[in-house]
């Protein structure tokens, strides 16, 4: 019997700690209105030493089985999306497993950079699909705050700490295009630009766990061509026009990326869920934490076709559309 994964809930967690462009403007050769302008940032949250991935992540996790009404014990599968991992070992979701008293199944982390929240909901579709598991937790947890260079202006305004998380189950039947579910997931990587979006560092490495190093142009012209070809290659998998989407969620990089994006899909800006201005780029959690946002207001309804896309360090990028 085909199968297929239902998006039930989705929840998210943002540090209590906000930092205006103004507050890093004191202490960094910056503006506001520098930020804004290029990027679209007002103000982004910064996690507290309490707050880390597996916190972070446990609590949006909590707040999406809440949305589900899913306890831990449905849960048979956790995959945490995060650059940003509270130790080498054990995975973050492991962390997050315990904390939420789930004990079936398995759990384990996905290194993709700002991709890896669609990486993660491509595994978990994956592993729905063949079987594996039932009941998935899809979690994106970052705290970017901890490898920035704060003295670079050129990165370190643009980041911001916080996670999302999505439960999928699986559903029995062939899908189609109606149906709600993940309908497709598209991922891509391209190595040989590695070297222009990279942390300089590991936990490996006692002497120096890295900082974020950035050529933001040149990932920004990466960005614009491979997402819009992602996103082209889900309609065209589904057999679906642009008109069929009803929002774009788009990864939380640039207020210029999401900009042209939504004008390439030929969308109105009331329907591109934009939060870059209040959370900047939470990497792997910013795609769920929109979402959240959108789907706890009200905007994003049973029924509705959402197209998530991402692109980050590695180069890795993806899309995915997925019906409420
Ligand atoms: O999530 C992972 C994927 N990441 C992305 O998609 C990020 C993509 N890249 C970007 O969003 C943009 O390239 C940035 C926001 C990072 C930079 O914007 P830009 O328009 O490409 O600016 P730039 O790097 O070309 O810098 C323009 C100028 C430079 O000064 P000069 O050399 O022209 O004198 C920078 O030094 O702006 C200067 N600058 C700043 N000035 C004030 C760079 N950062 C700042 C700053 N405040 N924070």
């Amino acid at each position: 019997m085909a199968r297929h994964a239902v998006l039930a809930g989705v929840g998210g967690y943002l540090p209590k700690l906000i930092v205006t462009n103004d507050d890093l403007a004191r202490s960094l050769d910056t503006s506001d209105e520098w930020i804004r302008e290029r990027t679209g940032i007002r103000q982004r949250h910064v996690a507290s030493a309490e707050e880390t991935a597996a916190m972070m992540g446990a609590a949006a996790a909590r707040a999406a089985l809440r949305q589900a009404g899913a306890g831990p014990d449905e849960v048979d599968a956790i995959i945490l999306a995060t650059s940003t991992p509270d130790q080498a070992f054990p995975a973050t979701a492991v962390r997050v497993q315990a904390a939420l008293g789930v004990t079936n199944g398995f759990a384990f982390d996905i290194a993709a950079a700002c991709s890896g929240f669609i990486y993660a909901l491509s595994v978990a579709d994956g592993m729905i699909r063949a079987g594996q598991a039932s009941g998935v937790l899809v979690i994106g947890a970052e705290v970017y705050s901890r490898i920035l260079d704060w003295q670079d202006r050129t990165t370190c305004v643009l980041f911001g700490d916080g996670a999302g998380a999505v439960f999928l189950h699986a559903a029995e039947g062939a899908p189609t295009a109606a149906t709600a579910c993940v309908l497709s997931t598209h991922l891509h990587a391209d190595g040989r630009h590695g070297d222009i979006l990279y942390v300089d560092g590991a936990v490996g490495l006692r002497e120096r766990p890295g900082t974020l190093v950035m050529n933001g142009s040149a990932v920004f012209r990466h960005a614009v061509v491979n997402l819009a070809g992602a996103v082209e290659e889900a309609l065209a998998a589904n057999h679906l026009e642009r008109t069929a989407i009803d929002w774009l969620v788009p990864h939380q990089a640039n207020r210029r990326i999401i900009d042209a994006m939504g004008k390439k899909l030929g969308l109105a800006p009331e329907r591109v869920v934009v939060t870059i201005d209040r959370h900047a780029n939470t990497s792997a959690a910013s795609i769920p934490l929109a979402l959240a946002e959108a789907v706890g207001d009200g905007r994003i309804r049973p029924g509705h076709l959402v197209l998530m896309e991402a692109l980050g360090g590695g180069l890795t990028w993806g899309s995915a559309l997925v019906r409420m």
